[in-house]
């Protein structure tokens, strides 16, 4: 979209328009955008090249027999939790003890994910989470969820490709990931806990969904990152089918707007995870919160209100989030009396008029139907890809606050997808897969399991 958009927008309302053109996707978009997606996925498999860095799991579905105790250590980058799972087999399983940290503290205490911490410090706090959970003398086989981009050798081994999501600790890109694990636990002389498996969240969901469901074949997280996994029928030098952790949050084949842009710049990696920074929780109160600040800057939005944006508390990058965006569009009273209260309290502009309320509704809901959307895109590329006449059932498990709890979301994506595929569109079925990750984790170990013995 040009530049000179929104400069030549001369009330809110054009300024409106203009912003719907920029983040709007129609039908044939989509289809087009799930080609282009569809095309990266057959290079990254076959050329190792392109966006999609489409990497092997080492696994594929489970048979729904495994068994046992395990523990689980999920790592996603905002928290870390750590699990003790029953799986009793046929889908069923039980929570028995877990437990959940930050790996930034609120109060500034410590920060295991900026770049003045080290793998080794991270490590060593996840290994003190492991040692409250668990009994000294029982023996745990433990599965490891780390949702990041990773190069992996076997189902146990994989190193950082690199860090996604803002993560900045030191030392971690580059390493075997459970290889820092076992150092951290025995340094603590936790010699009874045993990693077994890795892998990515995507992957974990998938793992849990088709643990009761054989229909399952594509995972994927809509939360704070973005990224979807499937099964591959066909992988190159590999005469079973396998799980494929595609990366897709690094798609890139797409149509960027001046907010898409100025976000990218300013991100830890420019140029990298084009599709994630469009689409995921970390990212999308930011690419509202440019949107804001464009608008006052030009005086279309409070122009009375706010005599410069260096004064403004919205001027700090990141301080909005995907929970504000949800609660911005789920104000339904005709006055929109709740969003008034919330702009005063968070903002301090204290009389908001309608137009300007509804107006950050419209762009709330803008950037989060845009997220949902693309998503679908991406499916739709995989499905075409594994199944190109829909000949047969898919279910396509997703796990993630945005699919969870955003306002609109799920049926956003739901009816994206009836849009494009029409009557054949009851042959994918859409799964909220909560937990995913921990119970993925402890289905690869038992699956990791069944290999050794
Ligand atoms: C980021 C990571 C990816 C993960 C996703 C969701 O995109 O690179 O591995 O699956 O976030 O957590």
């Amino acid at each position: 979209m040009e530049q000179k958009g929104l400069s030549e927008a001369s009330d809110l309302t054009s300024a409106v328009h203009y912003l719907n053109k920029c983040f709007t996707l129609s039908t044939s978009d989509l289809v087009q955008i799930s080609k282009e997606f569809q095309r990266a996925m057959t290079e990254g498999l076959f050329e190792n090249k392109g966006p999609l860095k489409m990497l092997p799991s080492f696994l594929t579905t489970p048979t729904g027999k495994e068994k046992g105790q395990f523990l689980s250590v999920d790592f996603g980058g905002t928290n870390v939790r750590v699990l003790l799972l029953e799986l009793h087999g046929c889908g069923k399983l039980t929570l028995k003890r877990w437990k959940s940290m930050p790996l930034r503290d609120r109060n500034g205490s410590y920060d295991y994910v900026s770049e003045k911490a080290t793998g080794a410090e991270l490590f060593d706090f996840i290994a003190s989470q492991i040692e409250n959970l668990i009994i000294a003398d029982e023996v745990y086989s433990l599965g490891h969820t780390f949702s990041f981009p990773t190069r992996q050798t076997n189902i146990n081994k994989a190193e950082l490709i690199n860090w996604t999501k803002e993560i900045k600790t030191r030392s971690v890109e580059g390493r075997d990931i459970n290889g820092l694990l076992t150092e951290a636990l025995h340094k603590r002389g936790l010699h009874n806990v045993k990693p077994v498996a890795i892998i990515n969240d995507t992957v974990g969901t998938l793992l849990a969904a088709a643990y009761c469901d054989p229909y399952a074949d594509i995972g994927s997280i809509c939360g704070t990152g973005h990224n979807s996994c499937y099964i591959e029928p066909n992988p190159p030098n590999s005469y079973h089918s396998q799980i494929i952790n595609m990366e897709s949050g690094n798609f890139d084949r797409l149509s960027f707007n001046i907010y898409d842009d100025m976000l990218d710049r300013a991100s830890a990696k420019p140029g990298k995870q084009r599709l994630e920074k469009m689409v995921a929780g970390h990212y999308i109160g930011e690419l509202m919160r440019l949107i804001i600040c464009d608008l006052i800057e030009k005086k279309l939005l409070f122009p009375d209100k706010i005599a410069s944006i260096s004064d403004f508390s919205l001027r700090k990058p990141y301080c909005l989030n995907a929970k504000d965006i949800s609660f911005i569009m789920n104000d339904n009273t005709p006055n929109l009396t709740k969003l008034h209260s919330w702009v005063a309290k968070n903002w301090g502009i204290k009389d908001s008029s309608y137009k300007e309320l509804s107006t950050l509704k419209s762009i709330a809901s803008l950037v989060m139907k845009r997220s949902s959307r693309l998503v679908v895109s991406s499916y739709l590329g995989v499905l075409h890809h594994i199944d190109s006449s829909l000949s047969r059932k898919h279910t396509i498990a997703i796990d993630g606050s945005l699919y969870e709890k955003m306002p609109g979301y799920a049926n956003s994506i739901r009816s994206a997808l009836d849009e494009v595929l029409g009557g054949k569109a009851n042959q994918v079925s859409l799964k909220l897969t909560k937990d995913g990750s921990g119970q993925g984790a402890a289905i690869a170990a038992a699956i990791a399991g069944t290999f050794v013995k």
